[in-house]
């Protein structure tokens, strides 16, 4: 498995990814397809910070699958890194996440940039939270997240 800076020819595994119903049921709902250049833009820029954005490559050289990220977040004001996967409806259920999870968190600890990683999988979101459980994360709270969509109105 390869894991592959994002960029630009990456755009249409984000297309992919945001549009599809299935990946994004846990995730608000598939991304308004207006919206997927800002999040395109976004991830390059992510990159070109130093931070880690990552194409999922289960075969080196290979057509991507999924992405893998440690990004800069805050709970509560407090700086934080968050960590966020997605892998394609027709390649789940085959160890892709877990593998990409895996080479992530051996490159975190070799850096010193990062400590405590944080993940926030919906508490239905089975998968995810599978995947965090066998990664070691540790259960920290349940809690309750409310949001109000005001660019539309
Ligand atoms: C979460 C996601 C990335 C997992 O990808 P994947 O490549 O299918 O995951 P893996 O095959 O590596 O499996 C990871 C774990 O999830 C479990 N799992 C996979 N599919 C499952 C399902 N439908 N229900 C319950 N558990 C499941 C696996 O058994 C494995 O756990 P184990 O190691 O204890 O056996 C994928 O489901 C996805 O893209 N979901 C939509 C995006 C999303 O919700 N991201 C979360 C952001 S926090």
């Amino acid at each position: 498995m390869e894991l592959l800076p994002y960029r630009d020819e990456h755009l249409a595994l984000t297309e992919a990814l945001e549009l599809d119903p299935e990946t994004m049921s846990e995730l608000g709902g598939p991304a308004d397809p207006d919206d997927i250049p800002r999040v395109h833009k976004m991830r390059i820029d992510t990159v070109a910070k130093g931070e880690w954005y990552f194409a999922i490559l289960p075969e080196p050289s290979g057509p991507p699958v999924g992405a893998i990220g440690i990004w800069q977040s805050r709970i509560q004001g407090e700086p934080i890194h968050e960590v966020g996967w997605m892998v394609l409806p027709e390649f789940q259920g085959r160890g892709i996440a877990k593998e990409a999870l895996r080479i992530l968190i051996d490159r975190a600890r070799a850096d010193l940039r990062y400590g405590r990683i944080h993940a926030f999988p919906g508490v239905t979101n089975a998968p995810s939270n599978a995947l965090c459980r066998g990664a070691g994360f540790t259960h920290v709270e349940a809690t309750e997240v409310r949001e109000l969509d005001v660019s539309s109105t």
